[in-house]
């Protein structure tokens, strides 16, 4: 269903690998509600024959960046407004990637080189992103920026290993970037705190089936899906959310605030 939440806006979706990615979903669920979208992926990433899927599917161009490469989110920002027609309204951050979990590498023995690659990738391609559009002067007055995180920047997850302190980073440039962005031209930037996704990052994580259960059931809800993180990835966008910034917001059916459910107390029942 369509309420044209976002017609006549314009905005860049990165992080659409294939059709498991949560930026996929935000992607369709943009054109549905009328905007024009740029789709981005790091070049060495793409998988172009997928991708070019989905821009035929939403009528978008494909634009690659580096997200670690301040010249190559230049060129994104140049190029899409270029091609839209005019400054982006919003933007989607979907990028996340720790060498030191595809790697299988626990935490206490973490490889510096991997850490520092993983905050490049997954932290710090935000404030990258947010700089060169201040730069440029890429984002209308109320526009939304969004970055996808998970609880684990909150609470010890350990097979979530370094991930958990980059996230961290991530919601604390949030924070740090909304407050001069929304001081300079309204522009508001959230994180989305997400539930356990069947995606090929989410998948990569050790132990990843059992804990996406474990979170299904502690959840009064169930586990949020990536397409109703799609609809909130939307409300954020549009004109109906104007003064929620630098805020993490969990999206996970009630998990997040959920001591025990009665299905996982049954598991330890001595009865
Ligand atoms: N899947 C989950 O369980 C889950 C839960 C909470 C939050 N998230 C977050 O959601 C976001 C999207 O992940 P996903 O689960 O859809 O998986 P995904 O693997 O489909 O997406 C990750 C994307 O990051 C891109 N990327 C990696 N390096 C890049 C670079 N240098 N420049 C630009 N792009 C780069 C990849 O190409 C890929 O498209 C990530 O930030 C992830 O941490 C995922």
């Amino acid at each position: 269903m369509s309420y044209n939440l976002l017609k006549g806006k314009r905005g860049i979706i990165s992080g659409a690998l294939d059709s498991n990615s949560i930026a996929w979903k935000v992607a369709k669920r943009c054109h549905e509600e009328g905007a024009k979208i740029v789709l981005t992926n790091a070049p060495i990433a793409m998988r172009m024959g997928e991708i070019k899927k989905l821009a035929d599917e939403t009528g978008s161009e494909i634009i690659p960046a580096d997200a670690t490469s301040m010249e190559d989110l230049i060129n994104l920002y140049s190029k899409s407004m270029e091609t839209m027609g005019g400054k982006i309204d919003f933007i989607l951050h979907s990028i996340g990637m720790s060498v030191n979990i595809r790697k299988n590498i626990p935490y206490e023995e973490s490889n510096y080189d991997y850490f520092m690659k993983g905050i490049d990738v997954s932290a710090m391609s935000l404030h990258k992103m947010l700089s060169a559009a201040m730069k440029l002067d890429a984002i209308n007055d109320w526009g939304s920026v969004v970055a996808l995180t998970y609880i684990a920047a909150q609470r010890t997850y350990p097979f979530y290993t370094d991930m958990a302190d980059i996230k961290a980073m991530l919601e604390s440039i949030t924070r740090s970037f909304g407050y001069h962005y929304g001081k300079k031209k309204n522009v508001r930037v959230n994180t989305i705190s997400q539930s356990p996704t069947k995606t090929t990052a989410g998948s990569g994580i050790k132990g990843f089936e059992d804990f996406y259960n474990f979170a299904d059931k502690i959840s009064p809800m169930g586990n949020a899906s990536a397409e109703a993180c799609a609809d909130y990835c939307v409300s954020l966008f549009s004109d109906l959310t104007r003064m929620v910034t630098m805020q993490n917001l969990f999206h996970d059916g009630g998990y997040s605030n959920t001591g025990i459910s009665m299905e996982v107390m049954e598991k330890f029942s001595g009865n």
